[in-house]
């Protein structure tokens, strides 16, 4: 695609773009590119002259390029519409435990600013850069005709597209949504909303660790799932026989979790309620658990906030570890990059300390398979968590 307008990057980004990172920051840029419009394709060249890729650029944003491809090709309405099949093909493994899975995922399947989730035959869809914008027409024809959704939702995030200088309504754009959507995760069911709920709806990347964890839980256990949303965790709890206490802060995640008990015949207790004030009473309460889930919400969105969120986290699971019955286990998670395995294990090296009590290690998690880890992005490794016997 010769006919594009050059971007043309320093070392540093030559070198990271070689090793098929997917972002070029705007100080990176070494050419003047005022006369470039905001949401064109564009070719990016090292500073003598080589080819290191296509993508689209918006120079509102300091992510100023998101590559769409690393060799010389077209970017076609065709070449859209291949990677979105591609993406569609590569979940298709998960249809046997599932019918809700993320379809497509940015920049981990080469689409960046595009997030699709599938629910039971419904889309929820995520526009939010402009140079994905423009190929609004071709993204909804292809999600149509390979998988005839009954309807679609745009969820797109409106702070997102506010810094590319697009506007944001979120509202049905194809055919109907109903207003809760039934889907069944390895035998449990959830009813979903991806009208009002958090997030793109679930926490589908969490699938695989709630089965990880589901492994540990034995009948009778007494099971805390703290920063419940809809109760991903606890049910499979409940679902083993398990007696799960369920405990999050906003009124949404509690009525949808209230919901999902009764939908698979339980019974549970669900309390609206501060995380970090639920966790401190519990030390002066005798209760103690066989189990406990700590899934917080993403504490540091910039490196600046770790150390605030590294701090709570050692809060939360050393006072974990304190109400925790003997050899029981306790599964603590971070969903910002920010916080990987290695500051996890730190913490829980401190909660050991703070909590007089050795653990050992008897897992280190990720996001599930729909959520690919690129190991050439290092923000697709976004979920870590670890789950600790004492
Ligand atoms: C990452 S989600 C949990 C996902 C859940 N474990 C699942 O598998 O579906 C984090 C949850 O924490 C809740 N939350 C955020 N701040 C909180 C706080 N201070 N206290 C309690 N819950 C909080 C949010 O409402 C959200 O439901």
């Amino acid at each position: 695609m010769s006919n594009l307008k050059k971007v043309v990057v320093g070392k540093e980004s030559k070198e990271k773009l070689e090793k098929f990172f997917t972002w070029v920051y705007k100080n990176e840029i070494v050419n003047d590119i005022s006369h470039i419009p905001n949401g064109d394709l564009v070719q990016i060249k090292d500073q003598n002259g080589g080819f290191l890729g296509i993508g689209y650029c918006n120079s509102n944003s300091e992510i100023t390029i998101r590559v769409l491809s690393f060799y010389d090709e077209n970017i076609t309405d065709d070449f859209i519409d291949e990677r979105i099949k591609k993406a569609i093909l590569k979940r298709e493994s998960l249809q046997a435990c599932t019918n809700a899975y993320r379809l497509i995922h940015s920049e981990a399947d080469l689409l960046p600013g595009l997030i699709v989730d599938y629910y039971n035959g419904y889309l929820g869809v995520q526009l939010n850069t402009l140079g994905i914008e423009k190929y609004r027409k071709v993204i909804l024809d292809s999600l149509v005709k390979y998988l005839n959704p009954k309807g679609i939702y745009d969820k797109s995030e409106a702070r997102v597209r506010k810094i590319e200088g697009l506007e944001t309504t979120n509202e049905i754009i194809y055919g109907e949504v109903a207003q809760n959507i039934d889907i069944v995760e390895n035998g449990i069911q959830f009813s979903m909303s991806l009208i009002e709920g958090q997030k793109t709806g679930f926490y589908l990347d969490q699938r695989k660790n709630r089965q990880i964890v589901s492994q540990y839980i034995k009948s009778g256990d007494e099971m805390l799932d703290v920063f419940c949303n809809a109760g991903g965790f606890g049910l499979y709890g409940l679902e083993k026989g398990a007696d799960v206490h369920f405990v999050d802060i906003s009124p949404n995640a509690i009525s949808q979790v209230t919901h999902n008990i009764q939908l698979n015949n339980k019974e549970a207790k669900v309390t609206k309620q501060d995380a970090f004030d639920f966790m401190t009473n519990e030390i002066t309460t005798s209760n103690l658990y066989n189990v406990i889930i700590l899934d917080p919400p993403p504490f540091a969105k910039t490196k600046k906030e770790s150390f605030g969120a590294i701090k709570g986290m050692k809060f939360l699971l050393t006072n974990g570890l304190k109400i925790l019955k003997e050899d029981g286990i306790v599964a603590l998670f971070s969903c910002s990059h920010h916080i990987g395995i290695n500051e996890l294990l730190e913490i829980a090296l401190e909660a050991s300390k703070n909590s007089k009590k050795m653990v050992e290690v008897l897992e280190i998690l990720r996001a599930d398979s729909d959520h690919p880890y690129i190991l050439n992005i290092p923000n697709s490794n976004y979920l870590n968590g670890i789950v600790l016997k004492a």
